[in-house]
């Protein structure tokens, strides 16, 4: 399997559905590695409960976004990792350290990118009014939920929804979303990765 981690910062209810995915042998990735960057990160007792190696990597105990992600990349290596997923990771991250992992690094957002990017999807979504939003898996480029997209899923924003409302709408999407583009994309680096 290819040996992936999954970076996060809270309820990690993505990386739930991707430890779901990787029970099925059939799946092709394997998480490895769980790196929060907050200690009270509710993805973290998932990573535990399912038996998989977690780090808190905390950004306030560093000297700047260089060091933080330098300590994240050394993290990466000593487990050998192939892929990372970001799943509600709410740092960004240096141009480095995705150049680093271009082509091996996936990110989730709460929108049909192009529109939405950044922080609060949902609540731009409301406030530019459009009935239809959803989620996005695309490849972490420099430019923030701006690279190479691997899949969408629509969802009907409906009357009256709220942020909370909207936010579950489209978090269930993910759910189904993301396991299936980390399944697909993880098969493309074993079949025509080098
Ligand atoms: C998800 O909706 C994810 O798309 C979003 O945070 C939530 C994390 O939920 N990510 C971003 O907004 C990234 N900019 P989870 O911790 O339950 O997976």
């Amino acid at each position: 399997k290819v040996k992936t981690a999954v970076l996060i910062s809270g309820s990690g209810s993505n990386l739930q559905a991707l430890i779901d995915a990787a029970k099925d042998d059939a799946w092709p990735a394997g998480i490895a590695l769980v790196i929060s960057n907050k200690a009270d990160a509710y993805g973290l007792t998932r990573a535990e409960r399912a038996g998989i190696a977690t780090m808190v990597i905390d950004h306030r105990d560093y000297d700047g976004r260089e060091a933080f992600d330098t300590a994240i990349d050394d993290a990466l290596q000593d487990h050998a990792i192939e892929l990372v997923c970001l799943a509600g990771f709410m740092r960004i991250l240096t141009a480095d350290f995705t150049t680093n992992w271009k082509g091996r690094m996936l990110n989730i957002h709460p929108s049909l990118l192009p529109s939405f990017r950044g922080i609060n999807a949902q609540k731009q979504a409301l406030d530019a009014g459009v009935k239809i939003s959803g989620c996005t898996v695309h490849l972490v480029t420099p430019d923030l939920d701006d690279g190479p997209i691997i899949g969408q899923s629509a969802v009907p924003v409906k009357d009256g929804d709220t942020v909370e409302t909207l936010s579950q709408r489209i978090l269930a999407a993910e759910h189904v979303l993301y396991p299936e583009c980390v399944g697909k994309y993880a098969g493309w680096m074993r079949e025509y990765g080098g």
